[in-house]
């Protein structure tokens, strides 16, 4: 039996070096903090248990890890300790019965702390000015880093005091806010650089940089949470009141940190904080709680690894590993698919959590996300999880990389990549049963088809009984059908199919409008209207004249294209037309029109909008181009031309003005 413990124990202290290795020098760990906590917890209750294996080099002995050899190294005077943990309420109890019996008193004075997450620091101020500072290390030495922390904007070079003390150690908390970490990210993932898994991670790395001026830009924030050695320090016999004095000499202390007496106090207290967890600026994963009377500290005294005066009650863990069993594409109601992961269900920040977004394919990419993979899963402050990152030592061989599906999984229809938005998107909009709704109340908006009765509950329910699968349906409800409806009846029945009768004569421009094509709004809409004059000229042409139209760039040209040339979408269109949608297009042919087959461009300000002056060219059968070519019949010109004009005399190219047009059109 003792020979399972004896080999137990080494395991143990094996896997907490290694993992103290990664997450303090390293800062990347491998396993989620409730992870670490566990494993450090075995090996103490072994060690109490079985007093013949300690060692005074075992972890729970020591906190942190040796320095690495990138920074010279700096000893703590008075050893910086690590702190106990109380993982739930039955624990905290006894750590304040602990004391209470230890203090003989009924009801125990704390300072209550909120538990930043980020990385020890010491600060030395020798004399009021700032001359060392140091990473808590293995807690004995750490690494100097006064350089990078002189960079530090919240760490103040000296303190506010007159006559300051010849020393004085401040210890705190060097942090990220959430912003700043988010800000961080995005610009890291703009450079395409690692990004850092959480605040801590980002702190540490930032602080341990050997370029002061990455911490400058990295916007660190500090805390200070105790005082360690000092000369010429009137010690106060409270803590906080210490806290305090020093804050007013221009160090910054948590806005958070409370006195309080007593275990309801403490667990209220831990409930507050808990509830405003998410809004605050900075991560936090617990409160601390500390005996607040200095001599008080004296009587219980300290552990090697921790004091016994003080315990950090912790709050759920909003970081833990788990393991991703799938992948499965979602199609949202604009035919986006996303990649959602279907997870090993894992408590999360007190949330059982089975599924994660993986947002999309680049997401997915960038941060190398298989099958089979043990992943860090994280719900800070947003309510939706995270994969934070994958743990690549635990990936199985039979991982499975994850493909983009070469169909839209709902309705089967095609699915395009948009390079630009690194979305994948169903194009048949007009029949996926995944984009069915939202299609529908867009096409009855007020804007395109404009049918009024139909709100949101009521298109809820015609699709979800079946009796509206497309916009072509509206067209063919029945009165007992709509009568039938929850808060409907015959009257307003009555209304709805005369409000549905009113919409089946639609301007093209507002029928284009209603199909919900990507990035076509009212306004494109129009252009394209004037432009074609009918719907069978638009869904005849190709993207290359799209793109010659003036307002519409190349990524616009290309939905509509692929929408009009998708087989299903033409379906519902015939389906439309033959429930009696008659489309109100322009009823002369372009060819007879005036200007029929004439192409012109436009250059400077003109008296009116411009999108008037297209439509004028337009309804009488000219097309407005954005470039000058051999084939342009005019320039129309007005207030400072740009670099067309020149281009047009090169080419000797007709040159219009206003007036000129005007003209022109009288003439007709
Ligand atoms: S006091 C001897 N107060 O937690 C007591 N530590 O797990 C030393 N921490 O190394 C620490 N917020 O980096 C203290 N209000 C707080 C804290 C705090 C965060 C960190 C600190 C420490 C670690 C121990």
């Amino acid at each position: 039996m003792a020979q399972k413990f004896s080999e137990r124990v080494a395991w143990l202290r094996w896997q907490i070096n290694k993992h103290n290795h990664l997450y303090y020098n390293l800062d990347d760990p491998v396993i989620a903090d409730q992870e670490y906590d566990a494993l450090l917890k075995e090996l103490q209750d072994i060690e109490t248990s079985h007093p013949e294996l300690q060692t005074t080099d075992s972890p729970t002995q020591r906190v942190g890890a040796p320095s690495s050899r990138l920074f010279a190294t700096v000893a703590h005077p008075i050893p910086m300790l690590s702190l106990d943990n109380a993982q739930n309420k039955d624990e905290f109890k006894q750590f304040d019965k602990r004391m209470q019996e230890a203090l003989a008193v009924d009801e125990v004075v704390y300072s209550a702390e909120p538990k930043l997450d980020g990385l020890a620091i010491s600060l030395i101020y020798s004399n009021g000015l700032l001359t060392t500072a140091a990473t808590r290390g293995d807690g004995y030495s750490g690494e100097d880093v006064t350089l990078n922390v002189c960079e530090i904007a919240a760490i103040p070079q000296s303190l506010k005091i007159a006559k300051p003390p010849a020393v004085l150690e401040v210890r705190g908390e060097v942090y990220m806010q959430r912003d700043d970490f988010e800000k961080l990210n995005a610009r890291l993932q703009k450079q395409s650089a690692k990004i850092f898994a959480n605040p801590r991670n980002a702190a540490a790395g930032s602080l341990r940089n050997k370029d002061p001026q990455v911490v400058a830009a990295r916007h660190l924030s500090f805390f200070c949470y105790g005082i360690g050695q000092s000369e010429g320090f009137d010690s106060l016999s409270s803590h906080i009141e210490s806290l305090q004095r020093i804050e007013s000499w221009g160090i910054p202390i948590c806005p958070d940190v409370a006195k309080l007496t007593g275990l309801k106090a403490c667990v209220d207290f831990y409930n507050t904080i808990m509830a405003q967890r998410s809004q605050l600026a900075y991560e936090i994963d617990g409160v601390v709680y500390k005996l607040d009377s200095i001599a008080e500290r004296d009587i219980l005294g300290m552990r090697a690894r921790a004091p016994r005066w003080a315990i950090a009650y912790k709050f759920p863990a909003q970081e833990r590993t788990t393991i991703i069993e799938a992948v499965e594409f979602q199609v949202g109601r604009t035919g986006a698919l996303t990649p959602v992961a279907r997870l090993k269900p894992v408590l999360v920040g007190g949330v059982m959590v089975s599924n994660a977004t993986l947002h999309n394919i680049d997401e997915v990419n960038r941060k190398d996300i298989r099958v089979g993979d043990t992943v860090f899963v994280r719900r800070a402050g947003d309510v939706i999880p995270q994969i934070v990152k994958v743990v690549i030592d635990k990936r199985p061989k039979a991982s499975k990389a994850i493909v983009l599906p070469k169909q839209c999984p709902v309705c089967g229809g095609k699915v395009i990549t948009q390079v630009e938005e690194a979305v994948v998107r169903c194009v048949e909009s007009l029949s996926c049963p995944a984009q069915r709704k939202q299609q529908i109340q867009h096409f009855v908006s007020r804007s395109a088809m404009d049918i009024d009765g139909l709100g949101e509950k009521l298109v809820d329910q015609l699709v979800d009984k079946g009796w509206v699968e497309n916009i072509a349906d509206l067209y063919k409800l029945n009165r007992d059908d709509i009568a039938s409806l929850d808060k409907m009846g015959e009257l307003s029945a009555d209304n709805l199919l005369t409000a549905i009768k009113a919409s089946s004569k639609p301007k093209l421009a507002r029928f284009i409008y209603a199909l919900g094509i990507r990035e076509v709004g009212e306004v494109t809409a129009q252009l394209l209207a004037d432009y074609f004059g009918s719907l069978e000229k638009l869904m005849a042409c190709d993207e290359s004249q799209l793109c010659e139209i003036e307002g519409i760039g190349a990524i616009t040209a290309q939905w509509i294209h692929i929408f009009f040339s998708d087989r299903k979408n033409q379906a519902v269109i015939v389906a439309l037309k033959k429930a009696g949608v008659v489309i109100d297009e322009r009823k002369v042919a372009i060819g007879s029109l005036k200007l029929a087959g004439e192409i012109y461009v436009i250059s400077g300000t003109l008296s009116k909008p411009r999108d008037q002056i297209k439509q004028l060219l337009h309804q009488h059968g000219a097309r407005v181009v954005s470039s000058i070519s051999k084939d342009t019949t005019a320039l129309l010109i007005g207030d400072q031309p740009g670099s067309k004009l020149r281009k047009a005399e090169a080419l000797g190219i007709d040159i219009i003005d206003e007036a000129q047009l005007e003209h022109k059109l009288q003439d007709l």
